[in-house]
């Protein structure tokens, strides 16, 4: 099955690296004109002139910081103004923060909870009402199996996430019959750029050799004996986004190589 998007507009939070970045490439290459929504407006700038030399699509890259209300309000009506109401909302902006819980402040919990779940929660309020009213719209939202199976070092990463599941499934309950879906693509651990710097600061902490060996036991745990790779987290994510999925809502899709299976 080909899945198309043509004449589409897809927003993607995140958008300017990692598992954001390559869903908005499989959705520029299937005909959706895209916008990159990232913190960091420098990066998501050069990631759109990238994909749209690539897609040749209509790619924007748009500075915001979702977990605030005025960014995300401008965003939306920045992305309005100059690709059209959008059809497709891809929620992958997130911070990743490794600490036990014990030695977590008030601070950290309050930083992740407005970035991974306020953030996504003032997109949808800020994009789900012309869905609504225009009677289409797709919305997927990057969880973690963390938020499913809980994940030491992770509490409030976790509990953020969890948090999303929930609020999707909810909101999906109240807009399904507008013909807007919402699920959540539940990744296991994918060589992306977030993972990458955590490995970097365990291996610094741990050194090599404890370093190899925790790797090793990581690598036990998952049946496919590897990790993913964001190509094959995002071809769930453009399922999902698609005309062809309209008649799932309120899921969570776990890619993870079999890690879990709850
Ligand atoms: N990579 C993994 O192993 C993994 C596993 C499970 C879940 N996930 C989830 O998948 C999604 C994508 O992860 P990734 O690995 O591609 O991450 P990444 O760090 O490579 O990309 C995340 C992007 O979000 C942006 N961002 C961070 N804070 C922001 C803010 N306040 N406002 C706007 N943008 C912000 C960053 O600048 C970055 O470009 C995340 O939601 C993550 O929690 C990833």
């Amino acid at each position: 099955m080909e899945l198309r998007f043509d004449g589409k507009v897809a927003l993607i939070t995140g958008g300017a690296r990692g598992i954001g970045y390559a869903a908005a490439t499989l959705l520029a290459e299937g005909g959706a004109k895209v916008a990159l929504a990232d913190v960091n407006g420098e990066r998501a700038e050069d990631s759109a002139r990238k994909l749209a030399q690539r897609s040749g699509m209509e790619v924007i890259g748009v500075r915001t910081d979702v977990s605030r209300e005025e960014d995300v309000s401008a965003m939306a009506g920045e992305v309005v103004r100059k690709l059209g109401p959008v059809d497709i909302f891809v929620s992958s902006a997130a911070i990743l923060d490794d600490k036990l819980f014990l030695e977590s402040s008030l601070a950290d919990w309050r930083r992740m909870i407005d970035i991974c779940l306020y953030g996504p929660m003032l997109c949808m309020r800020a994009l789900l009402p012309e869905m609504v009213s225009r009677k289409y719209g797709r919305i997927v939202c990057l969880a973690s199996d963390s938020a499913r199976l809980g994940q030491a070092r992770l509490s409030y990463y976790a509990a953020a996430k969890a948090g999303v599941i929930a609020l999707a499934k909810s909101v999906a309950q109240e807009v399904g019959k507008s013909g807007v879906t919402l699920n959540i693509v539940s990744p296991g651990a994918t060589n992306t750029e977030l993972r990458q710097e955590r490995e970097n600061l365990m291996r610094a902490e741990m050194g090599e050799e404890k370093y190899q060996r925790r790797m090793q036991s990581v690598l036990k745990v998952y049946p496919t004996g590897r990790l993913g790779e964001p190509a094959e987290v995002v071809s769930a994510i453009a399922y999902l986004a698609s005309e062809q999925a309209g008649w799932i809502t309120g899921q969570i899709l776990s890619v993870n190589g079999g890690f879990a299976m709850p």
